[in-house]
């Protein structure tokens, strides 16, 4: 079965780049021009995604703003003769069919992701977390979905996390099938030393099947008192198993204060329009650095 929607989380309090977050949502927080969530949602569309839920709560509504008409906007950009801005403009309206539901209290993420039940229905559907920009010549997502369909179980886009860093991500139960391709079979959220399965963890995206909707609605809150989606996932992970893919493309995590500055170096000196000149600037500031 092929995977044609998408949910984002977006509802998340965005403790860790406070005050950024307090009143614009983290995953608005631009790279360079460009709102985090659009990155994703354009990364959903390439990876082949037709129906998108973004999961928002109060104080949120400025991503459904952006992505609808902006008729003042639009009409002083066409008469003042800025077609291109003008283009781009209108065209992220009509980037992909965005639909949004409300998550009434901040209980976790997989208390968002319960959230699009009904949007869901019987579909397998991909989970983009909206606080990361992945970025790379293969759309994750559409790597993830490959592998959802060859393998027709749950998928996971993972990474090597160094065991330090592990600790505040996931570690899995991993053995290799393919070059960058595992069989999970179990999973532990947010693990101490002595539970470090391996120094893979979960990164940004998965692809889900539906019946990980039952498993949340009976779960109980795990690490941090929060519904954790990987809670969910280990149960399936225990029964039937997942797939790892560890995907080819850079991630930026825009919850986090040092990887805003990385997305914004990184996608700044690669700008078409003020890479070189940034580039330049850059060159000359690290000299200045000691
Ligand atoms: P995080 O784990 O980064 O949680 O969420 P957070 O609460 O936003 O961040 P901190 O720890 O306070 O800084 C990962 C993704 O899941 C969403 C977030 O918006 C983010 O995109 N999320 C998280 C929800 O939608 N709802 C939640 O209850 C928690």
């Amino acid at each position: 079965m092929k995977v044609k929607k998408a949910v984002i989380p977006a509802a998340g309090l965005g403790t860790r780049v406070l005050p950024a977050s307090k009143s614009v949502p983290k995953e608005m927080l631009p790279i360079v021009d460009k709102p985090a969530i659009q990155y994703i949602v354009e990364e959903a569309v390439a990876s082949g995604i037709e129906d998108i839920l973004i999961i928002t709560n109060r104080g949120k509504s400025i991503m459904e703003d952006h992505f609808d008409r902006s008729p003042e906007l639009e009409q002083r950009l066409y008469q003042s003769g800025k077609q291109q801005l003008y283009e781009e403009m209108v065209a992220i309206s009509h980037l992909a069919n965005i639909q949004y539901v409300r998550q009434k209290e901040t209980k976790g993420l997989g208390h968002a992701v319960a959230c699009a039940k009904s949007f869901v229905g019987d579909e397998p559907f991909a989970v983009l977390y909206g606080d990361d920009v992945i970025i790379g010549e293969i759309p994750a997502t559409r790597q993830l979905c490959d592998a959802y369909e060859k393998y027709q179980k749950g998928v996971v886009g993972i990474q090597y996390v160094p065991t330090e860093q592990i600790g505040k991500y996931c570690t899995l139960a991993v053995e290799p099938i393919e070059p960058k391709i595992f069989a999970v079979s179990d999973m532990i959220e947010k693990p101490k030393p002595e539970q470090i399965i391996s120094n893979y963890a979960i990164l940004g995206r998965c692809v889900l099947p539906p019946d990980i909707f039952s498993l949340l609605e009976n779960l109980p809150a795990g690490a941090g008192g929060e519904i954790q989606l990987t809670d969910a996932m280990r149960l399936v992970a225990q029964r039937e198993g997942m797939i790892g893919v560890v995907y080819d493309s850079k991630r930026y995590d825009m919850g986090n204060k040092l990887g805003i500055l990385q997305a914004t170096i990184e996608v700044g000196v690669r700008h078409p329009e003020i890479g070189k000149e940034f580039q330049e600037y850059l060159k000359e500031f690290v000299k200045t650095l000691g």
